[in-house]
């Protein structure tokens, strides 16, 4: 039996009070709607069909991008008339089953969906479903001898269904045959005069069609974000239980509540990650290295031993074994810092190398450079790479001294071995081998620039 997905993203995010699509609302490091999809792709369906309502142009870029097939929903008026829409668009036809899930529950997993799936096999529908304390704003699921007969919206329900806390994911799966047959039913006469989708249930139950359902344990998986309020809630929920398993595995992370994990983070042993960290796409980090607390980290590889001090931003970049980056350090895409380099305090570093045993130790910005082994650079160095139009490289061999407060204009070479006295502006290379360069305006004294009379005139 071949199966289509359907992906309900039509609504008008009228709870979210923004002027923006919820769907675009990012959690846990991308979109709402991003999570759902990376989902509906991971199982096997046929197609996978996406309902849009009058989108803003972000969602119809993402839509592009990942050629997506979609069908508009001019005038969203309820789950029931979505579907609709998409099933008149499918492609694949017959003797099919509809996954149906909604663009604003995003960590629904393939694992659960898989067992939906499979559940409709020798049903006629399958509903996802799951037990919560607090059901409010969910539509309840009603069981008559524990047969499910309906469901019943919050805005529907009266203080007993209320009462239910069994409740609808808005995940389900159902025959194709039966679908287009009943969803020709559903009517509008509730206090939103929205068509539910929800009401198939009903009208199946009514013709004793088989009526199944999925309870899904984990909460993380079935929460709708309908509100600000339900974006943050889900999201700390998820990166607490990220944090949680992750110290549960050995990592020493201080407080998981303030620790967020929004990508994919891989440790060795005995890492230990301090308060307020946040760390986003791939990042991974070698044994016995200490994150200190405040940084960021993303898209980026930290070797073993290393040293992160607190307050350091590093965003694609590499940083090999036992370094001492920050505090206050700022690394940037495309630097690569060699086996046992320092950067320091107040240090940007783009799109540069750092040899092995190199200290950059304050204040300092290193800028589309290469820089070799056991090269000292002075406080407040600057590489000038950028003349206004185009970007140009630096080169400091290795041995080299850099004075403090010099500036290197690019395109320039030191030469293996040079010393640049403090405070030069180098625009040309250096011959290197223990030669020293001083390039600044020689040191003079005016004698009596101010008469110390009584007036203090000069
Ligand atoms: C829906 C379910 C409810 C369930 C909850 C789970 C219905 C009637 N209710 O309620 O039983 O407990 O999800 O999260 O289905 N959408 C469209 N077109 C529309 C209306 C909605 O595409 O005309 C899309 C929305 O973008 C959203 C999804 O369908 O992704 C669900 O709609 P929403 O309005 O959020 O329904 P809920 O009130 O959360
Ligand atoms: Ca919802």
């Amino acid at each position: 039996m071949s199966l289509s997905t359907i992906i309900l993203a039509a609504g008008k995010s009228t709870r979210m009070l923004s002027l923006k699509s919820k769907l675009l609302f990012k959690i846990s490091g991308d979109p709402i709607i991003d999570h759902v999809y990376r989902t509906a792709k991971s199982i096997s369906s046929n197609e996978i069909i996406c309902v849009l309502g009058d989108s803003p142009k972000e969602l119809l870029d993402f839509v592009k991008k990942n050629k997506l097939k979609t069908v508009s929903q001019k005038n969203p008026c309820g789950t029931a008339d979505a579907v609709k829409i998409a099933i008149k668009s499918k492609t694949v036809k017959n003797n099919n089953k509809i996954l149906i899930l909604c663009g604003d529950v995003p960590f629904i997993s393939s694992k659960s969906l898989k067992v939906i799936i499979k559940k409709t096999n020798n049903n006629d529908l399958c509903l996802g479903t799951t037990l919560l304390e607090n059901p409010s704003g969910y539509g309840r699921i009603v069981r008559q001898n524990n047969n499910i007969i309906k469901i019943v919206e919050e805005k529907d329900a009266n203080n007993k269904i209320k009462k239910i806390n069994e409740v609808n994911t808005g995940i389900l799966c159902i025959k194709e045959g039966v679908l287009r047959k009943y969803i020709q039913k559903i009517k509008n006469n509730n206090k939103q005069k929205e068509y539910y989708l929800t009401d198939l249930v009903s009208l199946l139950s009514e013709s004793k069609k088989k009526i199944t359902s999925y309870k899904i344990s984990n909460e993380l998986e079935t929460m709708g974000i309908n509100s600000k309020k339900d974006l943050v809630k889900l999201e700390r929920k998820l990166l607490i239980d990220k944090a949680t398993k992750l110290l549960g595995k050995g990592v020493l992370i201080r407080d998981v509540s303030r620790t967020d994990i929004k990508g994919n983070l891989k440790v060795q042993k005995d890492v230990e990650i301090d308060i307020n960290c946040i760390f986003e796409d791939n990042v991974s980090i070698g044994e016995n290295t200490t994150i200190g607390h405040n940084c960021y980290l993303n898209r980026c590889k930290i070797g073993k031993n290393v040293n992160i001090k607190p307050n350091t931003i590093i965003f694609g970049a590499t940083v090999g074994d036992n370094c001492i980056v920050g505090p206050y350090a700022r690394i940037r895409p495309g630097t690569i810092l060699k086996n046992h380099s320092n950067i320091g305090n107040f240090v940007e570093v783009k799109n540069s190398t750092i040899g092995n045993r190199t200290r950059v130790n304050h204040l300092s910005y290193i800028g589309d450079s290469i820089l070799g082994n056991d090269i000292n650079i002075g406080a407040g160095t600057i590489t000038c790479n950028f003349d206004g139009k185009n970007k140009y490289q630096t080169i400091i061999e290795s041995n080299s001294f850099i004075g403090s407060g010099t500036r290197l204009v690019a395109p320039v070479k030191i030469a293996k071995g040079s010393y640049i006295a403090a405070g030069s502006t180098v625009t040309k290379d250096t011959p290197g081998g223990g030669s020293l360069t001083i390039a600044r305006s020689k040191q003079v004294t005016i004698a009596k620039w101010k008469n110390n009379s009584k007036s203090g005139k000069k």
